[in-house]
């Protein structure tokens, strides 16, 4: 992969968006030098309430986004808008603390500078993390689905426009988008904590709004297993500039229709919270079998 030098034009017009030097290259290069010149080997994005992942990073820089030339600003609350980096288990990793959502007014396009900034930040492989709705009476508040693929019912994506070359081919496969060597990974890590990690497809939806019973009933039926506002958008853009990728949901509620509790904000960031003590763990043990992999190939 070939990082290109000149900005991306079409990431501007977001709200919160300086707008006009939107390059991955000069937000690395900011993020790196004000983390002391650190390589960051994985990347992290924390999705909503489940920010204080953040907090237990170790010599921990932190750049407002508000910094980072182009970056759009984070409007959620639950969304801390952060760019950190630190290590987790004696791994710089670089963390997202907060991610851009659709339903906030961003474009699509929006979502390509800070997740090229991890690619241009050479990261070896980025983990997402969301907040989901479960279509599964198994899978309920404050457990973990290890996302196995996708349907993306926001029928738009951030790939839409004339393909920036130096960072990926036009057509893109999403195959095994979600990467199964990490996925095993993190199956056997979970397994090993006690932790129990489904699996299941991740239905993404623009949002804000929850989604009506009759709809849950249909993405159950074209096979999602939760749904959620986010996380598609990045694996594209990740895919195409050649990152591996692996998604966590945290399961915050049962999705509408499916239990007497309503699903709400506070609602998903309470089961959020619930969630995110197992998550923490796995996520410190997947940070951590980074540092086995570099001892292992020394
Ligand atoms: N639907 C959509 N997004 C969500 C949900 C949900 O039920 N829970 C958390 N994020």
């Amino acid at each position: 992969m070939s990082l290109p030098a000149t900005g991306d034009p079409d990431s501007s017009g977001d709200p919160g968006s300086p707008g006009d030097a939107a390059d991955p290259g000069v937000a690395a290069a900011l993020i790196r030098a004000r983390a002391g010149g650190r390589a960051p080997r994985l990347g992290i994005v924390l999705g909503s309430g489940l920010g204080g992942l953040a907090d237990l990073l170790d010599n921990a820089v932190a750049i407002p986004y508000a910094e980072i030339p182009g970056f759009p600003t984070s409007t959620v609350a639950g969304h801390a808008g952060r760019f950190l980096v630190g290590e987790l288990e004696g791994v710089t990793v670089a963390c997202m603390q907060g991610r851009f959502h659709l339903y906030e007014g961003h474009s699509p396009a929006a979502i390509k500078l800070p997740i090229r900034t991890f690619a241009a930040l050479r990261v070896e492989a980025l983990l997402l993390t969301n907040a989901a709705g479960s279509l599964r009476t198994e899978a309920g508040p404050g457990s973990l689905m290890l996302i196995t693929d996708h349907l993306n019912f926001m029928w738009t994506n951030p790939l839409i426009g004339p393909n920036d070359d130096t960072w990926g081919e036009r057509f893109v496969s999403l195959e095994d988008a979600y990467d199964p060597a990490l996925r095993s990974r993190l199956l056997v890590l979970a397994a090993g904590l006690g932790i129990r990690l489904h699996e299941g497809v991740y239905g993404a939806l623009l949002g804000p709004l929850f989604e009506t019973p009759a709809e849950i009933r249909a993405y159950r039926v074209l096979g999602a297993d939760a749904v959620g506002m986010s996380t598609v958008p990045e694996v594209i853009v990740a895919r195409h500039a050649g990152l591996r990728v692996v998604a966590i949901s945290a399961i915050t509620n049962l999705a509408v229709g499916m239990s007497d509790v309503p699903v709400d904000h506070e609602q998903t960031l309470r089961g959020a919270a619930i969630a995110a003590a197992d998550l923490t763990r796995l996520v410190r043990a997947f940070a951590g079998s980074f540092a086995a992999e570099q001892t292992e190939g020394a």
